[in-house]
């Protein structure tokens, strides 16, 4: 007997599955599409090397939310780890987010943080009268946040290749800041808390569905009227928590809302390492991929091989609706945005049925906010409910 049911099993879907196995003890079923569980965190060792891989694209964790930090200790431990990102443009390397290392490299100068400001202000201030509010494009509001020079190197290229898109032609909204640091940290991430999951993400996914009251089926598509947990099976029947596409559910009936995907290519190199860092970004434009991962360097501690290491190279693309590309981020035009109001209302006439996660409310979510965002359902919807009911 099923007292809910999951559809995904992603960060939100086993928060959801987890907190109400536990308490108040509901027979809670997860199904996903994919043949393993954990959604897009999902990690695997790659056979030849044994090196811990992230599939669907690097996760590194990071967050300031206390009672996450508690909550996802409880299924894992998380090494020391720091995020840096680099960049090479035109063949040099440069430290990225752009702080005080990237500015002085950048201009050749030995410039101290008051300096350095003061330049980037010249430059931003020079480039837009009315400075970012008139901009017209992403490119113009970016020019007036970091002026030319910064934003051709470091912004330009390697947007264009994220959206296959001048970024004269995009919109303006895409960003509202570009962060520099007028100090030589270039820790990528600002919270509080950081770090990997000393052994895989798959690990710590696992530890979240394992408990008594939680079954799991995959390759179990929600859309599937061959299997028993389908859509029309169980919509008014049991409560369910839907973190799946959201125009997936209505059948598109207000179109497809669009999404960018990300292609990758693995290889194993016969080398020790290849670039030094588990990340890096090529801001040119004849460059066809937006950055190479290298495993290994997301867990110095472990004892990896010393003659081989596994890169993979992120390219870019607008995903084609219907086919197999996976959706990873919102593109959130304005008629995506029309779209997905109507597509709200229609959720919210859904009265058993629950709509959360990344692609069940159409937006990009770190790990912590569909973790925060899944306690929060929990705590505000489905326990009151669920008892209540
Ligand atoms: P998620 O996508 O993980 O899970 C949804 C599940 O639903 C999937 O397993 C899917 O198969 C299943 N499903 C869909 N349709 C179904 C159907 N019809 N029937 C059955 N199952 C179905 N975050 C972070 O904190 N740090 C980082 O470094 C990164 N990096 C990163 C890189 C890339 C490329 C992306 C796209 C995303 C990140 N993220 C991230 C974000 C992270 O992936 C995200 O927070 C979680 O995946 C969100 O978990 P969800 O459960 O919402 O979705």
């Amino acid at each position: 007997m099923t007292d809910v049911l999951v559809v995904g099993s992603g960060f939100f879907g086993l928060t959801v599955a987890e907190q109400l196995a536990n308490d108040p003890g509901l027979k809670v079923h997860v199904i996903d599409r994919r043949s393993h569980l954990g959604g897009n965190a999902y990690s695997e060792a790659e056979p030849t090397t044994g090196i811990e891989v992230h599939r669907y694209g690097a996760h590194l964790f990071h967050t300031s939310n206390e009672r996450v930090w508690d909550y996802v200790n409880r299924f894992t431990t998380f090494t020391g780890y720091r995020h840096h990102v680099y960049s090479t443009y035109r063949g040099e390397v440069f430290p990225l987010p752009i702080n005080l290392g990237t500015i002085n490299q950048f201009t050749r100068s030995a410039m101290g943080p008051d300096e350095a400001r003061a330049w980037v202000a010249a430059q931003a201030g020079a480039a837009l009268s009315g400075g970012s509010a008139a901009a017209q494009n992403l490119e113009e509001k970016a020019i007036s946040l970091i002026g030319r020079p910064l934003y051709e190197a470091f912004i330009k290229g390697y947007t264009a290749k994220q959206w296959q898109t001048n970024p004269t032609e995009l919109s303006a909204d895409i960003i509202t800041r570009l962060p520099v640091r007028y100090t030589y940290d270039n820790r990528y991430f600002n919270d509080r808390y950081e770090g990997l999951p000393t052994d895989g993400y798959t690990a710590w996914l696992e530890r979240m569905a394992d408990h008594p009251n939680i079954t799991i089926g995959l390759d179990t598509d929600f859309f599937d009227a061959s299997q028993p947990y389908n859509k029309s099976a169980t919509v008014g029947r049991l409560p369910i928590v839907y973190t799946g596409p959201l125009d997936r559910y209505f059948d598109h009936a207000h179109g497809p809302l669009g999404w960018r995907t990300l292609d990758f290519e693995s290889e194993v190199l016969p080398i020790g390492d290849f670039q030094g860092t588990p990340v890096m970004n090529y801001a040119d434009t004849d460059i066809p991929y937006t950055r190479i991962h290298e495993f290994r360097h997301f867990h110095p501690e472990r004892d990896y091989p010393s003659d081989a290491t596994v890169i993979m190279r992120e390219f870019s693309r607008f995903a084609n609706a219907g086919t197999d590309d996976e959706p990873y981020y919102p593109v959130n035009t304005s008629d995506d945005r029309t779209a997905l109001k109507a597509y709200r209302e229609l959720a919210e006439q859904e009265s058993q049925v629950h709509f959360g996660g990344r692609l069940g409310t159409y937006q990009y979510l770190d790990m912590h906010m569909a973790i925060a965002s899944a306690l929060s359902m929990v705590d505000n919807v489905l326990r009151p409910g669920l008892v209540r009911g």
